[in-house]
């Protein structure tokens, strides 16, 4: 797999915000996660936002129509020339099809698409257990990633630290179902186009890393 243009895919809580942040710094590459996107819009109190609180806090999709606008505008930007790691997105068919169109009329081939595997059991567990820090956005976890002196952000020193509204274990119980019923039928689509890889996402982060580095190469 050659390129860096790339779909990072899996359920919710399967690590894909933790690896997308790291191969962006490998290969100078930018994360494109309509998760961020929908949260900043959400904290900055935007139209969109507005909308989108209320369908993300049910674990739930926000509409097609919204999320493709918000990635046909991301991909385009300068920052995104040298490549993109697109983070929760596409999620439903329509959304594939859709990026599939936006990207065959901008000359823009994709290089893979992995999907960072995780059993259910698991990521119940890992989304009630993280936390970020209110000034960098740095991801731990209560028991996987604390930082090196309780309650200081290793990165920048910060003592806030904020939980997801949607990290509820009800909520992540709807957001799996949306995962199954919803994203989980794109993967043969991909398989089809010859781009699908699966990493076994259910071992330590530095491993999956190392995984994720020798599918994509150098
Ligand atoms: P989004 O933000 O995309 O959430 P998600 O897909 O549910 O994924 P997460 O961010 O929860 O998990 P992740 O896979 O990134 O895992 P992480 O690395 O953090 O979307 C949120 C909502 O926005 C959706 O529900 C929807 O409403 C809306 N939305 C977004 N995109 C949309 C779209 N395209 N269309 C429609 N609606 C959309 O890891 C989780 C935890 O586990 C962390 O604490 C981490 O430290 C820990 N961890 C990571 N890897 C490991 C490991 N290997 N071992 C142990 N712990 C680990």
């Amino acid at each position: 797999m050659g390129g860096k243009r790339l779909i990072l895919m899996g359920p919710p809580g399967g690590g894909k915000g933790t690896q997308a942040k790291r191969l962006q710094d490998r290969y100078g590459i930018v994360q494109l996660s309509t998760g961020d996107m929908l949260r900043a819009a959400v904290k900055a109190g935007t139209p969109l936002g507005k909308q989108a609180k209320a369908v993300m806090d049910a674990g739930k999709l926000v509409s097609d129509d919204i999320m493709v606008g918000l990635i046909a505008e991301r991909i385009a930007a300068p920052d995104a020339v040298r490549g993109f790691i697109l983070d929760g997105f596409p999620r439903p068919v329509p959304q594939a099809q859709a990026l599939d169109k936006l990207l065959k009329d901008k000359g823009i081939t994709l290089d893979g698409v992995i999907e960072v595997a995780v059993p259910d059991a698991k990521l119940i567990e890992r989304i009630t257990g993280r936390f970020t820090c209110a000034k960098c956005g740095e991801g731990y976890h209560d028991k996987f990633k604390q930082p090196k002196k309780a309650g200081v952000c290793d990165m920048c020193g910060g003592t806030e630290f904020i939980r997801r509204a949607d990290d509820k274990a009800e909520t992540v119980v709807a957001r799996l179902k949306a995962y199954h019923d919803q994203t989980a039928p794109l993967l043969p689509h991909y398989k089809a186009q010859g781009l699908l890889r699966e990493i076994d996402g259910d071992r330590e982060m530095d491993v999956v890393t190392s995984d994720l580095e020798s599918v994509l190469g150098t």
